[in-house]
């Protein structure tokens, strides 16, 4: 078989698994004396609980116990365990705890039964009656009391503070020749992965066994085990396929917790998933957010000003707060600008990371304020972006690591046709449909955390590869498999790639788009040393042919080592292993980021350019062509990256035109609670997505060169789309989904 090798398109590993039903998720485990758990939701925002009646439900048929806060199970949340998924401020949500309710939809209890059925059924019977509160439900009257977070942990960077400031933003803005200001605003969004949120806890004495939805076993492990007070290593959590999380499954939320509460209550192992609706209230979502950008300009399109604020829901326990303003700081070449951050705090259910948390909104309002500049400025918006091109990063001062942003531009551009663009409004038709193009700038910071990787080559000339890794869907397996037979120099096919498990070497969260640059680096690495472990064996070995040979003379094709300059001189590892009586050489690896974070700025950039099909009379905007360039490092593997990519157009595309969360301002419930109401794109929304890559050298990021990519497509997204309906209708929607209302 002929080997793969780093950015060699390749099809997933995990392929036959995942259609033949092989692969198992969470809630696909079985366990001797299962018992079937369903949440009870508050029909309150605010209040206590003053009398909850269990009774009817504890009679219905199959009903093992039904759990409340009045059960008196002590789980105390790990408040000083807080991972970097975890927002700083505030108290996560205990699990039935107390009778105190922060929000409709927030779990009140757990039903157990023998069948999923019979716990549906014994839940509806539950009633609670509430002391109820007045809660704060309306997003304008909670803006009103907006406040700085008391921390922002989202930026990285090192830049803590809400505000940011450089140069004099104001006064420059004053001075301004041109200048724009303009009010965005996107609704809640949520995740809507097709798996849905689901923990299987199994407790053996004071061992405790979590299957689970996660994108992290290694932090579910560690908080679980601080809540119930037991060593970390007596929990284990298995998590070896995940049908999709998009950030819903970064923190551990309070189901996991009551899961666990409700198996130790009864001593049989629960199995707890939620239901489509209730994936609305357990996890969390994209927090609405609203943004007022102002810009000055030059009359020659020199951008001198950016002011960006930004208010955001939170819930009234925590302090959600994402990356939206980090954007404007570093995107265009700027003297002057400044960032503010406020949040609002609602009787909601705490926000979270969602597909490109911050950049996405933070860009969506930023490129569409762009826009409207250019109209201002009458220069196209391409050329104001070129013309405000930051050659470096004025936010940090520092070079990048790697930027083909322009290359992405001028490929993107040309492949659209970009020049035959008439700058005009309304002035391109198709018969009864106006056509409008629009563009922005795509851009994602490239993460990278330690990570440790096991390697065991084996004397068959095959190789296992472990971490605590997760796969979500972008073909994790894949392309760690893929990292790892080139390193090792052997077929895919010989290597056996594994992960999910918190007992296999330490990992971090799959998020944040950093994967590959973190748990890439250290499959690499570990690789690399275990080869060269076995070369030392036959270096230090007279009867080898490979005797007092180097690493970098040595090169290794379908398992066997070789001389490059004569490739005559070698052997397989098989042959090595064997005649040295070992059956394996294993190599434990952690790879981390280093000083390079300190001298280089390091993000991935991209372009889209939209065409929009806008009906006059009816209002509704189809999209009927993109392209969209990016340069994001090495790919390692362009198939499932190009599948990343449109899959992060399509996320876009969704928050564009379609995805909006419709609370009751009455009560606070979630009234679109479904797949049917809660629109997404399907197959039809969406057409042909014309998308390539820019070959990109980065000697800086990580050792494999690569960058984050999954994220950066969809960032860029919403404002192209925003500027061609602008371009189509001559009307400019900055209100977030652009709905068929809007544009009439
Ligand atoms: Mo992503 S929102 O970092 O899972």
């Amino acid at each position: 078989m002929a080997e793969a090798v780093v950015g060699m398109p390749i099809s997933r590993v995990d392929g036959r698994l995942k259609v033949t039903g092989g692969a198992r998720y969470a809630a696909e485990f079985s366990a001797k004396r299962m018992t079937y758990g369903v949440l009870v939701l508050s029909t309150i925002a605010k209040g206590r609980i003053a009398e909850i009646n269990t009774a009817a439900a504890e009679k219905s048929p199959g009903v093992l116990r039904v759990i409340t806060h009045r059960t008196g199970l002590q789980v105390e949340m790990p408040a000083d365990v807080k991972a970097l998924v975890d927002p700083q401020v505030g108290r996560p949500l205990p699990p039935l705890q107390d009778d105190r309710v922060h929000y409709h939809g927030q779990p009140i209890a757990i039903v157990l039964a023998d069948t999923f059925e019979h716990a549906t059924h014994a839940a509806s019977l539950v009633t609670a009656r509430y002391d109820e509160a007045k809660a704060v439900l309306d997003f304008a009257q909670a803006a009103s009391q907006r406040f700085p977070p008391h921390e922002m942990e989202t930026d990285r960077g090192g830049e803590k503070s809400s505000h940011y400031e450089r140069g004099e933003p104001e006064q420059a803005l004053a001075t301004a020749e041109v200048t724009i200001e303009a009010t965005y605003t996107q609704p809640d969004e949520y995740h809507n992965a097709m798996e849905l949120h689901n923990t299987i806890a199994a407790w053996d004495g004071d061992k405790l066994t979590l299957y689970d939805k996660t994108q992290w076993v290694n932090n579910v492990q560690k908080q679980v085990a601080a809540a119930f007070g037991i060593d970390q290593g007596d929990v284990r959590v298995i998590s070896p396929f995940v049908g999709g999380a998009f950030g819903s499954a970064l923190r551990a939320w309070v189901h996991v917790y009551i899961a666990a509460l409700a198996a130790k209550l009864v001593d049989r192992p629960v199995k707890l998933v939620l239901t489509r609706a209730q994936q609305y209230t357990v996890p969390g979502y994209r927090p609405h957010t609203i943004q007022k950008v102002s810009l000055g300009a030059t009359k020659d399109g020199q951008l001198t000003s950016i002011v960006q604020e930004a208010t955001a829901q939170t819930s009234t326990y925590e302090e959600y707060t994402e990356s939206t303003l980090s954007a404007p700081r570093f995107l265009y070449a700027c003297p002057n600008v400044a960032t503010r951050y406020y949040l609002a705090a609602m009787n909601v259910n705490t926000p979270a990371s969602m597909r490109a948390p911050g950049e996405a909104t933070g860009v969506f309002a930023l490129d569409c304020a762009l826009d409207e500049l250019a109209y201002a400025l009458r220069v196209d918006p391409l050329e104001l972006r070129l013309k405000n091109h930051a050659d470096e990063d004025p936010y940090k001062n520092l070079p990048w690591s790697s930027k083909s942003l322009k290359e992405c531009y001028r490929r993107a551009a040309e492949r659209f046709g970009w020049s035959k663009r008439n700058p005009q409004p309304r002035s391109m038709r198709e018969g009864r449909v106006q056509v409008g193009w629009g563009m922005a700038t795509a851009t994602w910071p490239t993460h990278r955390m330690p990570a440790t990787v096991l390697v065991r080559l084996l004397a068959d000339g095959s190789a296992q590869v472990r971490t605590a890794a997760s796969d979500i869907g972008p073909g994790t397996y894949t392309a760690m498999t893929l990292i790892a037979a080139d390193a090792l120099g052997l077929p895919t096919a010989r290597v056996k790639f594994d992960l999910g498990d918190s007992r296999m070497p330490q990992a971090p969260v799959e998020g944040g788009s950093m994967t590959i640059a973190s748990v890439g680096s250290a499959v690499h690495a570990a690789a690399i040393a275990a080869r060269h472990k076995v070369l030392a064996l036959a270096s230090a070995d007279k009867a080898s042919p490979l005797h007092q040979a180097h690493a970098a003379g040595v090169r290794v094709t379908d398992g066997r080592l070789s001389l490059i300059s004569d490739a005559s001189q070698g052997e397989t590892y098989t042959e090595i292993l064997k005649r040295h009586r070992q059956e394996s050489v294993e190599v434990m690896q952690e790879s981390k980021p280093g000083e390079e974070q300190k001298q280089y700025s390091m993000h991935a950039f991209g372009a889209h350019f939209v065409e929009v099909h806008v009906d006059e009379d009816f209002g509704t905007v189809r999209v009927a062509r993109v392209v969209s360039g990016f340069a994001a490092g090495r790919i390692i593997n362009p198939k499932t990256a190009h599948s990343q990519a449109i899959g992060g157009i399509v996320g876009g595309l969704g928050m564009a035109l379609l995805e909006e969360c419709i609370r009751d301002r009455r009560n606070g419930r979630v009234v679109n609670a479904n797949l049917e109401q809660y629109m997404v794109p399907v197959n039809a929304d969406v057409p042909a997505l014309d998308v390539f890559f820019v070959d990109e050298v980065d000697k800086h990021v990580n050792p494999l060169g690569a960058k984050g990519l999954a994220e950066l497509s969809l960032v860029g997204v919403a404002p192209a789309i925003a500027n061609a309906v602008y371009h189509a209708t001559g009307k400019r929607i900055r209100d977030l989904p652009i709905t068929p209302d809007k544009l009439l």
